[in-house]
């Protein structure tokens, strides 16, 4: 069946490695019509909003979007750029994808990292005599998306009655004694049971279709005892009575960032709050290659779901005549939404023409390439983004 899938380039490079992978999978013969949306920088230059009602719209019919990347900017850089009729509208920019997150509760993210064999970024690490090992990475964290820290329920010089709040807490008073409230700043970090509940059960079920023996969950229970600790609650209750064959392990964030560059051979599915999963997901991106191959999805219980590079816009390569940037972040993230969609014969294909490109080692972009002057100059033989596209298409 023919589907339709929203394309929302958004700003810089997002615009170049969309195009270049909507062309690797019409390649690949996914038989799809793409609908453009307006999304990003354009849009809240020209109308005040850089997430129209119209892309909403979209979304919610055809729930299903590839998205590039977009560039936000501080509130007062971002008032300057509107246009002039706009300019003193009072307008206040916020980002839209943070914006989509919130408007379709898209809760659970989740960030495979699998290196591919052959990439001269993978990870190395030395073994006992000095030899020389290169673990395969191969994980998928899932990040609550909503909650937690990045919740946005925050105070600085917080009013009376939540000021009597937090002195009523006996903590608070054997902790930091009787400062003044201009003198506070506090970030929540709120656990809900249902989100919690789902980005769990998400994890366990993703273990146990794709074979993963695994699910550790990484917080720090020992100390933030109340929304770690129910988290690591109902994953035991979760493993206990749905997933017996599937192993709990229980890490805390600060040893996992030091376990992940000892053996991170060791891990499988790896489930976490939204700070600690956007932390933990950057730390193994980098043992594969980092920004240039990391991919996402974001979903929620309604059906709607949004691929997406994890890297942003880079700016300071959006203007190149010829691209340079990475697509296999782009391309990956399709992949997986080939994989949501059930077509995995597609998937497949793709990620072996990746993956044998990676391995001949003949075509590979700027940033896989030894530095030989300073990052933005284009690397001598290095791939321009249209080039290493053209190569997984010929390897498909
Ligand atoms: P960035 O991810 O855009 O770029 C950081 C650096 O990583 C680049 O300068 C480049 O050296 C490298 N890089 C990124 N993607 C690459 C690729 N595909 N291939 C090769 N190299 C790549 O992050 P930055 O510079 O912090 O942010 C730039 C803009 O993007 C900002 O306006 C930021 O707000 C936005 N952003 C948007 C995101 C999104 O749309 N989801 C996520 C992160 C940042
Ligand atoms: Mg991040």
């Amino acid at each position: 069946t023919r589907r339709t899938i929203v394309s929302m380039p958004g700003d810089g490079i997002g615009r170049v490695v969309l195009e270049k992978t909507i062309r690797v999978l019409q390649a690949a013969g996914f038989d799809a019509e793409y609908i453009e949306a307006d999304i990003g920088w354009e849009f809240w230059r020209k109308e005040g909003n850089p997430l129209p009602q119209r892309t909403i719209d979209l979304l919610e019919k055809y729930k299903i979007a590839l998205f590039g990347a977009i560039t936000s900017k501080p509130k007062e850089a971002a008032a300057k750029e509107l246009s002039p009729e706009l300019s003193n509208s009072g307008l206040v920019y916020s980002s839209p994808i943070v914006g989509l997150r919130q408007h379709f509760n898209l809760d659970i993210c989740i960030r495979p990292c699998r290196s591919y064999q052959g990439n001269p970024l993978n990870f190395i690490r030395r073994g006992k005599n000095n030899t020389v090992e290169e673990p395969l990475v191969d994980v998928a964290i899932f990040r609550q998306n909503t909650e937690g820290l990045y919740g946005g329920v925050e105070w600085s010089n917080p009013d009376d009655t939540v000021y009597a709040a937090l002195t009523s807490h006996p903590k608070f008073v054997k902790n930091f004694g009787a400062v003044p409230r201009e003198e506070i700043s506090v970030s929540t970090r709120i656990f809900t049971k249902q989100a919690t509940l789902r980005i769990l059960k998400a994890a366990f079920e993703y273990a146990k279709k794709n074979g993963y023996k695994s699910v550790t969950l990484c917080e720090k229970p020992n100390v933030i005892r109340e929304t770690s600790g129910m988290m690591f609650k109902l994953a035991q209750e979760i493993q206990k009575a749905e997933y017996p064959n599937i192993a709990l392990w229980n890490t805390n964030i600060d040893a996992q960032m030091m376990w992940l560059t000892k053996n991170p051979e060791n891990y499988g599915v790896i489930v976490a709050g939204n700070m600690f999963g956007d932390i933990v997901s950057d730390g193994f991106a980098g043992l594969i290659g980092g920004l240039g191959f990391a991919c996402s999805a974001q979903m929620s219980d309604e059906g709607i779901a949004v691929f997406e590079p994890t890297h942003g816009s880079a700016p300071k390569y959006a203007d190149y005549e010829v691209s340079i940037v990475n697509p296999i972040a782009m391309i990956e993230s399709a992949c997986m939404m080939l994989d949501y969609l059930g077509e995995k014969e597609i998937a497949v294909k793709i990620r072996k023409a990746i993956a044998t490109v990676i391995r001949e080692g003949k075509t590979q972009t700027y940033d896989m390439m030894k530095m030989t002057g300073t990052p933005d100059v284009i690397q001598k033989g290095a791939a321009s983004t249209q080039q290493m596209a053209d190569a997984i298409i010929d390897h498909l």
